[in-house]
């Protein structure tokens, strides 16, 4: 089976560990076990005995992402390693060669990468700037047949940091209904919602959605590598078995954490620092771009920690971050990894100092590159 290189990923993979400043981060600065944790839960890890587990999660892990989906038992659950793979099995399980896959652009890539190299006819959509980062329905609606199998949707989107508005979900959702196509949303970013506004999933908004979420991002656990499919009894019982040819488990440790990370006092707590985090690097972020107006456009994020902006520099963007990382150790992503050149991804969701400090080198190599 032939895959394309994954280049968002790739990139981040080959330098993300060697240059001084990564701003290439999607999710927000990580806890440490003793952040996270009291000193009885770090002692009831200490004696976990780390089998393999429930193959498709604890009982406890699934009863807490329950509650977050209304209406969902834990039937409807399989848990995953990472989002990620979420995703993987989702695709797998679903799509066949020359099946129609409608999905939303710019997004994650990891699902078109997918969908492509499964054989399936990937026909996109795309939301666009000049609408806030909203797909454009007409757009949509010319794309959708009869014989769509699946519309595959990032909400909150990665890289836009936008979250559909009411009317576009409902479009969509129609949509999908007339088609009776299933709908794969993957939510990975709900709970990083900058107003604190939590976002509905849409899985109980009809009956054929596959939602994907995890603890990577609006949860900043990344490392846990927890995520989870949240879907149809049916579905959630296949993609168990598909599940059983890629990683059989997730850890029995992460799952534990997991399962303590998702109770409602340390939900809230890890959202609101993350939230608080975010708005404040948000407004340092906005700061710096609006003394630069002349050279960047910027939407920004109504949720996550990425910046998505347009810059008017007349320079190929991979060209420009592989300058910014071998002249100023500084990793951005560039636009070209979802197709769209002259945008730039900036990840604001570390530590303030350090984002100062990454954006410093930036505004260096903007002053030579604004001269020449
Ligand atoms: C939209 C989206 N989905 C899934 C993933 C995979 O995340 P993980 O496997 O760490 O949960 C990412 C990572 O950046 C993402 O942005």
């Amino acid at each position: 089976m032939k895959i394309d290189t994954f280049e968002l990923e790739r990139r981040q993979s080959l330098w993300e560990n060697t240059v001084e400043y990564n701003l290439t981060e999607s999710g927000i600065h990580p806890f440490t076990l003793e952040e996270l944790l009291d000193a009885n839960q770090i002692k009831q890890l200490n004696n976990i005995r780390i089998g393999y587990g429930q193959t498709n999660g604890s009982i406890g892990l699934r009863e807490a992402i329950c509650k977050l989906y209304p209406t969902s038992t834990q039937e409807n659950i399989l848990v995953t390693n990472g989002s990620a793979e979420a995703n993987f099995i989702s695709m797998w399980s679903m799509l066949e060669k020359d099946d129609e896959f409608v999905c939303m652009l710019p997004n994650y890539m990891q699902t078109y990468g997918l969908a492509q190299s499964l054989g399936a006819k990937v026909k996109p959509f795309y939301l666009k700037e000049e609408l806030d980062w909203q797909p454009d329905l007409e757009d949509l609606k010319s794309i959708i047949t009869k014989n769509t199998k699946m519309i595959s949707i990032c909400n909150p989107n990665n890289p836009t940091g936008s979250i559909l508005s009411d009317s576009a979900v409902k479009c969509i959702i129609d949509l999908a209904e007339d088609a009776d196509a299933y709908i794969h949303s993957d939510e990975v970013y709900r709970g990083a919602e900058l107003d604190g506004n939590e976002i509905e999933t849409v899985y109980n908004k009809y009956e054929k959605v596959i939602a994907v979420g995890g603890l990577s991002k609006a949860y900043s656990l990344p490392g846990l590598r927890m995520g989870w499919i949240v879907g149809p009894e049916e579905f959630a019982s296949k993609a168990w078995s598909y599940h059983d040819y890629t990683t059989i488990s997730p850890s029995v440790l992460s799952q534990q954490i997991a399962e303590w990370a998702l109770q409602p006092e340390m939900r809230e707590r890890i959202l609101s620092r993350n939230r608080k985090l975010l708005n404040e690097n948000l407004e340092f972020f906005q700061d710096w771009m609006d003394t630069r107006k002349h050279l960047f456009t910027f939407v920004p994020q109504e949720a996550g920690a990425m910046s998505f902006v347009k810059y008017h520099i007349d320079m190929n963007s991979t060209d420009l971050t592989e300058k910014l990382r071998k002249e100023k150790s500084l990793l951005l992503v560039a636009g070209d990894c979802y197709g769209m050149d002259s945008y730039l991804r900036i990840g604001i969701g570390s530590e303030k100092e350090y984002l100062e400090e990454g954006l410093n080198r930036f505004a260096d190599m903007l002053e030579v590159l604004i001269d020449t």
